[in-house]
């Protein structure tokens, strides 16, 4: 399993988590989580033909009484009161809302990590409202493509709009920043004068880039 970005995410869960990796597709990260030594671990996928390709894979590593798989849209058809963690990984915000929607699911739930495609600042602000701590963020490049991985845990703060747009600050991703704020400025130069609303968002994004890399 040569992919960058599901062994990081292997590499970011402790041993004593018990996981439900949901969108689990072909079931890399739980095998790989269960050879880590993590040995409370199931996949679930919406997609029978996912679940099957996820049992081929679960069947060569000899894991199949180990590992169980679940279909299910979500948590809905899954029994979570065993598990205390979840991963979301490769799916876009609004798969990982709808998911993450169903609340009496996830009460026995104390840690989740979110690889989100898209929407990064959506996703942050719907954690915050819900009552999730972004404990930490990674930004991680594999074949050109950045991905954020996000860490969750319960509890409440208040993030201020430009943590909302561009995550915590941290020293290490300065660089990457440094980046969306050069692509925010070329968006600036494309847009025409007389689109002043459109002009106006960005030059607020842009300030507070620029106040948040201060
Ligand atoms: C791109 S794959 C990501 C696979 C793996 N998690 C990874 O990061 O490599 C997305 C998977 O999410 C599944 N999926 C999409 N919506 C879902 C839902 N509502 N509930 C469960 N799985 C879902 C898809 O069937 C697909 O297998």
């Amino acid at each position: 399993m040569n992919s960058q970005r599901l062994n990081f995410l292997c590499n970011l869960i402790p041993l004593d988590k018990k996981v439900i990796d949901i969108g689990t597709d072909h079931a890399y990260l739980p095998i790989m989580l269960y050879q880590k030594g993590i040995i409370k671990v199931m996949g679930s996928d919406i997609h029978q033909k996912a679940l099957d390709m996820a049992y081929k894979n679960i069947i060569s590593h000899n894991l199949e009484l180990d590992i169980p798989l679940v279909l299910s849209d979500g948590l809905k058809d899954i029994d979570t009161k065993d598990y205390n963690t979840l991963v979301l990984a490769g799916m876009g915000f609004m798969t990982i809302k709808h998911i993450l929607d169903l609340k009496d699911k996830l009460e026995p739930i104390n840690t989740i990590y979110i690889q989100s495609n898209n929407d990064y600042n959506k996703l942050r602000s719907y954690m915050n409202e819900n009552k999730w701590i972004l404990k930490n963020e990674y930004i991680i490049e594999e074949k050109k493509i950045i991905y954020h991985i996000m860490e969750y845990e319960r509890g409440e703060e208040k993030l201020r709009e430009e943590e909302i747009l561009f995550g915590k600050k941290q020293e290490k991703y300065v660089k990457y920043y440094q980046l969306e704020l050069n692509k925010l400025e070329k968006i600036l130069n494309l847009i025409p004068k007389y689109q002043k609303e459109e002009r106006k968002i960005i030059k607020h994004k842009i300030l507070l880039l620029q106040n948040y890399l201060r």
